[in-house]
Protein backbone atom coordinates (compact mmCIF):
# COMPACT_ATOMS: atom_id res chain seq x y z
CA UNK A 1 0.00 0.00 0.00
CA UNK A 2 2.38 2.13 0.97
CA UNK A 3 5.29 1.60 -2.07
CA UNK A 4 2.21 2.73 -4.16
CA UNK A 5 2.15 5.96 -2.55
CA UNK A 6 5.64 6.15 -2.95
CA UNK A 7 5.57 5.76 -6.14
CA UNK A 8 2.89 7.86 -6.88
CA UNK A 9 3.74 10.87 -5.29
CA UNK A 10 7.64 10.45 -7.04
CA UNK A 11 5.92 10.12 -10.55
CA UNK A 12 3.66 13.10 -9.93
CA UNK A 13 6.29 15.26 -8.62
CA UNK A 14 8.24 14.32 -11.48
CA UNK A 15 6.03 14.93 -13.94
CA UNK A 16 5.20 18.29 -16.27
CA UNK A 17 3.04 20.11 -14.99
CA UNK A 18 3.24 18.30 -11.38
CA UNK A 19 0.29 16.42 -10.16
CA UNK A 20 -0.49 14.46 -7.39
CA UNK A 21 -3.78 12.17 -6.76
CA UNK A 22 -7.10 12.96 -4.73
CA UNK A 23 -7.42 9.89 -3.74
CA UNK A 24 -5.09 10.55 -1.04
CA UNK A 25 -6.93 13.03 0.64
CA UNK A 26 -8.79 10.84 2.51
CA UNK A 27 -6.94 9.94 5.93
CA UNK A 28 -8.71 10.46 8.81
CA UNK A 29 -7.91 14.19 9.11
CA UNK A 30 -9.04 14.57 5.57
CA UNK A 31 -12.13 12.54 6.00
CA UNK A 32 -12.91 14.94 8.98
CA UNK A 33 -12.24 18.03 6.64
CA UNK A 34 -14.50 16.66 3.91
CA UNK A 35 -17.14 15.84 6.66
CA UNK A 36 -16.58 19.87 7.13
CA UNK A 37 -16.90 20.96 3.85
CA UNK A 38 -19.86 19.17 3.08
CA UNK A 39 -21.73 21.27 5.81
CA UNK A 40 -20.18 24.45 4.10
CA UNK A 41 -23.01 26.99 2.79
CA UNK A 42 -20.67 27.26 -0.44
CA UNK A 43 -20.51 23.94 -0.72
CA UNK A 44 -24.28 23.21 -2.29
CA UNK A 45 -23.82 19.96 -3.90
CA UNK A 46 -24.58 17.90 -0.49
CA UNK A 47 -27.75 20.36 0.09
CA UNK A 48 -28.61 20.10 -3.31
CA UNK A 49 -28.86 15.82 -3.35
CA UNK A 50 -30.46 15.83 -0.15
CA UNK A 51 -33.20 18.17 -1.68
CA UNK A 52 -33.86 15.47 -4.68
CA UNK A 53 -34.03 12.34 -1.52
CA UNK A 54 -36.05 14.57 0.65
CA UNK A 55 -38.66 16.17 -1.91
CA UNK A 56 -38.38 14.49 -5.10
CA UNK A 57 -38.84 10.25 -3.39
CA UNK A 58 -41.72 9.30 -5.59
CA UNK A 59 -40.38 10.56 -8.51
CA UNK A 60 -36.82 8.36 -7.66
CA UNK A 61 -39.38 6.01 -6.87
CA UNK A 62 -41.05 5.67 -10.37
CA UNK A 63 -37.99 6.78 -12.57
CA UNK A 64 -36.42 3.65 -11.03
CA UNK A 65 -39.20 1.42 -12.39
CA UNK A 66 -39.95 -0.12 -8.56
CA UNK A 67 -42.78 -2.15 -8.03
CA UNK A 68 -44.18 -2.93 -4.71
CA UNK A 69 -44.08 -7.11 -5.36
CA UNK A 70 -40.97 -7.37 -6.98
CA UNK A 71 -37.96 -7.50 -4.89
CA UNK A 72 -34.65 -5.51 -5.33
CA UNK A 73 -31.05 -5.48 -3.77
CA UNK A 74 -30.70 -1.94 -3.29
CA UNK A 75 -26.43 -1.60 -3.36
CA UNK A 76 -24.64 1.93 -2.49
CA UNK A 77 -20.90 2.44 -3.80
CA UNK A 78 -19.20 4.54 -0.87
CA UNK A 79 -22.27 4.72 1.48
CA UNK A 80 -20.61 7.02 4.20
CA UNK A 81 -23.77 8.06 6.53
CA UNK A 82 -26.33 7.38 4.39
CA UNK A 83 -28.12 10.72 5.26
CA UNK A 84 -29.74 11.24 1.62
CA UNK A 85 -30.11 7.61 0.81
CA UNK A 86 -31.97 7.11 4.35
CA UNK A 87 -34.81 9.82 3.02
CA UNK A 88 -35.12 7.22 0.28
CA UNK A 89 -35.10 3.80 2.29
CA UNK A 90 -37.92 5.71 4.85
CA UNK A 91 -40.24 5.99 2.33
CA UNK A 92 -39.62 2.78 0.56
CA UNK A 93 -40.08 0.87 3.77
CA UNK A 94 -43.16 2.80 4.32
CA UNK A 95 -44.87 1.91 1.42
CA UNK A 96 -43.90 -1.65 1.90
CA UNK A 97 -41.49 -1.89 -1.11
CA UNK A 98 -39.79 -5.69 -0.97
CA UNK A 99 -35.78 -5.19 -0.91
CA UNK A 100 -32.98 -5.65 1.08
CA UNK A 101 -29.91 -2.43 1.60
CA UNK A 102 -26.22 -3.33 0.65
CA UNK A 103 -24.00 -0.73 1.49
CA UNK A 104 -20.72 -1.20 0.94
CA UNK A 105 -18.04 1.03 1.71
CA UNK A 106 -14.03 1.09 2.12
CA UNK A 107 -14.27 1.97 6.35
CA UNK A 108 -15.68 -0.50 8.55
CA UNK A 109 -16.41 1.85 11.30
CA UNK A 110 -18.67 4.08 8.92
CA UNK A 111 -20.31 0.52 8.38
CA UNK A 112 -21.15 -0.13 11.44
CA UNK A 113 -22.39 3.04 12.59
CA UNK A 114 -24.98 3.09 9.40
CA UNK A 115 -26.09 0.06 10.17
CA UNK A 116 -26.51 1.04 14.28
CA UNK A 117 -28.44 4.30 12.93
CA UNK A 118 -30.84 2.68 10.69
CA UNK A 119 -31.54 -1.07 12.80
CA UNK A 120 -32.80 2.36 15.35
CA UNK A 121 -34.68 4.19 12.75
CA UNK A 122 -36.15 1.98 9.99
CA UNK A 123 -35.94 -1.08 12.66
CA UNK A 124 -37.59 -3.59 9.15
CA UNK A 125 -35.33 -2.57 6.93
CA UNK A 126 -32.48 -5.71 6.11
CA UNK A 127 -29.19 -3.88 5.91
CA UNK A 128 -26.59 -6.35 4.93
CA UNK A 129 -23.48 -4.19 5.13
CA UNK A 130 -20.14 -4.82 3.12
CA UNK A 131 -16.86 -4.02 3.60
CA UNK A 132 -14.11 -3.40 0.89
CA UNK A 133 -13.50 -2.99 -2.93
CA UNK A 134 -16.29 -2.10 -4.64
CA UNK A 135 -15.51 -4.24 -7.69
CA UNK A 136 -15.14 -7.46 -5.54
CA UNK A 137 -18.06 -6.99 -3.56
CA UNK A 138 -20.53 -6.53 -6.73
CA UNK A 139 -19.03 -9.69 -8.21
CA UNK A 140 -19.91 -11.60 -5.25
CA UNK A 141 -23.63 -10.04 -5.13
CA UNK A 142 -23.30 -10.82 -9.06
CA UNK A 143 -24.41 -14.31 -8.16
CA UNK A 144 -28.05 -13.56 -6.67
CA UNK A 145 -28.95 -13.34 -10.05
CA UNK A 146 -31.50 -10.21 -8.50
CA UNK A 147 -32.49 -7.15 -9.76
CA UNK A 148 -30.28 -4.34 -8.93
CA UNK A 149 -30.37 -1.06 -8.22
CA UNK A 150 -26.60 0.27 -7.64
CA UNK A 151 -26.59 4.25 -6.47
CA UNK A 152 -22.86 6.07 -6.65
CA UNK A 153 -24.12 9.33 -5.30
CA UNK A 154 -22.28 13.07 -4.17
CA UNK A 155 -20.65 13.79 -8.15
CA UNK A 156 -17.98 11.20 -6.51
CA UNK A 157 -17.65 9.85 -10.15
CA UNK A 158 -16.65 13.63 -10.83
CA UNK A 159 -12.82 13.09 -9.03
CA UNK A 160 -12.20 10.67 -11.76
CA UNK A 161 -11.24 12.20 -15.67
CA UNK A 162 -13.78 10.99 -18.38
CA UNK A 163 -11.71 8.15 -19.88
CA UNK A 164 -11.79 6.86 -15.90
CA UNK A 165 -15.25 7.56 -15.27
CA UNK A 166 -15.78 5.76 -18.96
CA UNK A 167 -14.35 2.76 -17.22
CA UNK A 168 -15.51 3.10 -14.12
CA UNK A 169 -18.95 2.45 -15.26
CA UNK A 170 -18.31 -0.01 -17.90
CA UNK A 171 -17.09 -1.97 -15.29
CA UNK A 172 -20.22 -1.70 -12.98
CA UNK A 173 -22.22 -2.87 -15.89
CA UNK A 174 -20.27 -6.12 -16.52
CA UNK A 175 -21.34 -6.97 -12.67
CA UNK A 176 -25.21 -6.51 -12.99
CA UNK A 177 -27.77 -8.14 -15.56
CA UNK A 178 -29.92 -5.98 -18.23
CA UNK A 179 -32.75 -3.73 -16.57
CA UNK A 180 -30.66 -3.50 -13.61
CA UNK A 181 -30.31 0.07 -12.84
CA UNK A 182 -27.48 2.80 -12.04
CA UNK A 183 -28.75 5.79 -10.03
CA UNK A 184 -25.52 8.58 -10.54
CA UNK A 185 -25.35 11.35 -8.43
CA UNK A 186 -23.48 14.20 -10.35
CA UNK A 187 -22.98 17.78 -9.71
CA UNK A 188 -24.34 19.93 -13.38
CA UNK A 189 -22.16 22.46 -15.35
CA UNK A 190 -23.34 25.69 -14.03
CA UNK A 191 -21.82 29.21 -13.76
CA UNK A 192 -18.58 29.99 -12.22
CA UNK A 193 -20.10 32.21 -9.41
CA UNK A 194 -21.77 29.34 -7.93
CA UNK A 195 -18.86 26.47 -8.67
CA UNK A 196 -15.59 27.98 -7.89
CA UNK A 197 -17.12 28.93 -4.41
CA UNK A 198 -17.91 25.35 -3.50
CA UNK A 199 -14.04 24.47 -3.83
CA UNK A 200 -12.73 28.51 -2.28
CA UNK A 201 -14.72 28.46 1.03
CA UNK A 202 -14.16 31.85 2.92
CA UNK A 203 -13.46 29.66 6.19
CA UNK A 204 -10.48 28.36 3.78
CA UNK A 205 -12.06 24.28 4.69
CA UNK A 206 -10.82 23.59 1.58
CA UNK A 207 -7.25 24.86 1.56
CA UNK A 208 -6.77 22.90 4.52
CA UNK A 209 -8.46 19.83 3.19
CA UNK A 210 -6.17 20.16 -0.10
CA UNK A 211 -3.12 21.14 1.59
CA UNK A 212 -3.62 18.19 4.14
CA UNK A 213 -2.18 16.07 1.00
CA UNK A 214 1.35 17.94 1.80
CA UNK A 215 0.84 17.17 5.50
CA UNK A 216 0.54 13.65 4.70
CA UNK A 217 3.48 13.06 2.80
CA UNK A 218 5.33 14.93 5.19
CA UNK A 219 4.05 12.66 7.88
CA UNK A 220 4.13 9.79 6.26
CA UNK A 221 6.91 9.84 3.62
CA UNK A 222 9.14 11.89 5.42
CA UNK A 223 8.70 15.21 3.66
CA UNK A 224 10.04 18.17 4.67
CA UNK A 225 7.12 20.52 2.78
CA UNK A 226 6.74 23.83 4.67
CA UNK A 227 2.59 23.97 3.95
CA UNK A 228 2.93 27.75 4.25
CA UNK A 229 4.74 28.03 1.18
CA UNK A 230 2.05 26.49 -0.52
CA UNK A 231 -1.24 28.23 -1.44
CA UNK A 232 -4.82 26.42 -2.96
CA UNK A 233 -5.91 27.36 -6.09
CA UNK A 234 -9.02 26.45 -7.55
CA UNK A 235 -10.15 27.20 -10.60
CA UNK A 236 -12.98 26.43 -13.17
CA UNK A 237 -14.54 27.71 -16.62
CA UNK A 238 -18.03 26.49 -17.04
CA UNK A 239 -16.92 26.27 -20.89
CA UNK A 240 -14.68 22.87 -19.76
CA UNK A 241 -16.76 22.15 -16.53
CA UNK A 242 -13.91 20.81 -15.18
CA UNK A 243 -13.24 22.55 -11.17
CA UNK A 244 -9.53 22.13 -10.66
CA UNK A 245 -7.60 21.97 -7.35
CA UNK A 246 -4.15 23.23 -7.77
CA UNK A 247 -1.71 23.89 -4.48
CA UNK A 248 0.79 26.81 -5.88
CA UNK A 249 4.40 27.57 -4.58
CA UNK A 250 4.56 30.82 -3.20
CA UNK A 251 8.49 31.00 -3.82
CA UNK A 252 11.35 29.11 -5.04
CA UNK A 253 11.90 25.97 -3.14
CA UNK A 254 13.24 22.59 -2.98
CA UNK A 255 11.38 19.76 -1.01
CA UNK A 256 12.98 16.59 -0.24
CA UNK A 257 11.15 13.50 0.65
CA UNK A 258 13.13 10.45 2.84
CA UNK A 259 10.62 7.55 0.99
CA UNK A 260 11.34 8.44 -2.61
CA UNK A 261 15.26 9.56 -1.70
CA UNK A 262 14.62 12.48 -4.05
CA UNK A 263 14.17 16.54 -3.41
CA UNK A 264 11.95 18.17 -6.09
CA UNK A 265 12.04 21.53 -6.97
CA UNK A 266 9.65 24.46 -6.97
CA UNK A 267 9.91 27.42 -9.20
CA UNK A 268 7.49 30.16 -7.60
CA UNK A 269 4.00 30.40 -9.10
CA UNK A 270 4.71 26.60 -10.23
CA UNK A 271 0.89 24.73 -9.52
CA UNK A 272 0.43 21.18 -8.28
CA UNK A 273 -2.63 19.88 -9.68
CA UNK A 274 -3.98 17.93 -6.90
CA UNK A 275 -7.75 16.95 -7.88
CA UNK A 276 -10.22 17.18 -10.72
CA UNK A 277 -14.00 17.84 -9.58
CA UNK A 278 -16.06 17.08 -13.59
CA UNK A 279 -19.60 18.78 -13.85
CA UNK A 280 -21.67 17.23 -15.83
CA UNK A 281 -25.18 17.79 -18.54
CA UNK A 282 -26.77 15.11 -20.87
CA UNK A 283 -23.78 15.63 -23.95
CA UNK A 284 -20.84 14.71 -21.19
CA UNK A 285 -22.53 12.07 -19.30
CA UNK A 286 -23.34 10.28 -23.32
CA UNK A 287 -20.07 10.56 -23.89
CA UNK A 288 -18.93 8.66 -21.23
CA UNK A 289 -21.43 6.26 -21.54
CA UNK A 290 -20.96 5.66 -24.99
CA UNK A 291 -19.25 2.52 -24.88
CA UNK A 292 -20.23 1.42 -22.14
CA UNK A 293 -23.53 -1.01 -21.56
CA UNK A 294 -25.69 1.86 -19.82
CA UNK A 295 -28.34 4.44 -21.58
CA UNK A 296 -29.81 6.89 -19.45
CA UNK A 297 -33.28 6.57 -18.97
CA UNK A 298 -34.38 9.20 -16.24
CA UNK A 299 -32.92 12.41 -14.24
CA UNK A 300 -34.33 13.77 -11.20
CA UNK A 301 -32.86 17.62 -10.38
CA UNK A 302 -32.82 19.94 -7.43
CA UNK A 303 -35.24 22.47 -7.34
CA UNK A 304 -32.56 24.83 -8.51
CA UNK A 305 -31.19 22.31 -11.25
CA UNK A 306 -27.48 22.66 -9.49
CA UNK A 307 -27.87 18.73 -8.85
CA UNK A 308 -28.93 15.53 -10.81
CA UNK A 309 -29.45 11.96 -9.87
CA UNK A 310 -29.40 10.38 -13.46
CA UNK A 311 -30.93 6.85 -13.90
CA UNK A 312 -29.28 4.24 -15.68
CA UNK A 313 -30.49 1.42 -17.40
CA UNK A 314 -28.36 -1.70 -18.34
CA UNK A 315 -28.76 -2.61 -21.89
C1 LIG B 1 -15.76 13.80 -2.99
N1 LIG B 1 -15.90 14.77 -4.08
C2 LIG B 1 -17.14 14.58 -4.82
C3 LIG B 1 -15.67 16.17 -3.67
C4 LIG B 1 -15.82 17.11 -4.90
O1 LIG B 1 -16.67 17.99 -4.85
O2 LIG B 1 -15.10 16.89 -5.87
C5 LIG B 1 -14.31 16.37 -3.03
C6 LIG B 1 -14.01 17.81 -2.73
N2 LIG B 1 -12.92 18.45 -3.06
C7 LIG B 1 -12.95 19.69 -2.64
N3 LIG B 1 -14.11 19.88 -2.04
C8 LIG B 1 -14.78 18.72 -2.07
Amino acid sequence: MKSIFITEVHQGLSSTPKTLPSKYFYNKKGDALFVEIMNLPEYYLTLSELDIFQNKTQELIEALGLQLDAYFELIELGAGDGTKTKELLKVLDQKKYNFDYFPIDISANALELLKQDLNKEIPNLNVQTRQGDYFEILASLKMSKKPKIVMFLGSNIGNMNDELASKFIYNLGSNLQTDDKLLLGVDLIKAKDIVLPAYNDCKGVTAKFNLNLLDRINNELGGNFKLDKFKHQPEYTQKEGIAKSFLVSTTNQTVKIQATERMYSFTKGEKIHTEISRKYNDTVLNKIIANTDFEIQNKIMDSKAYFADYILKRN
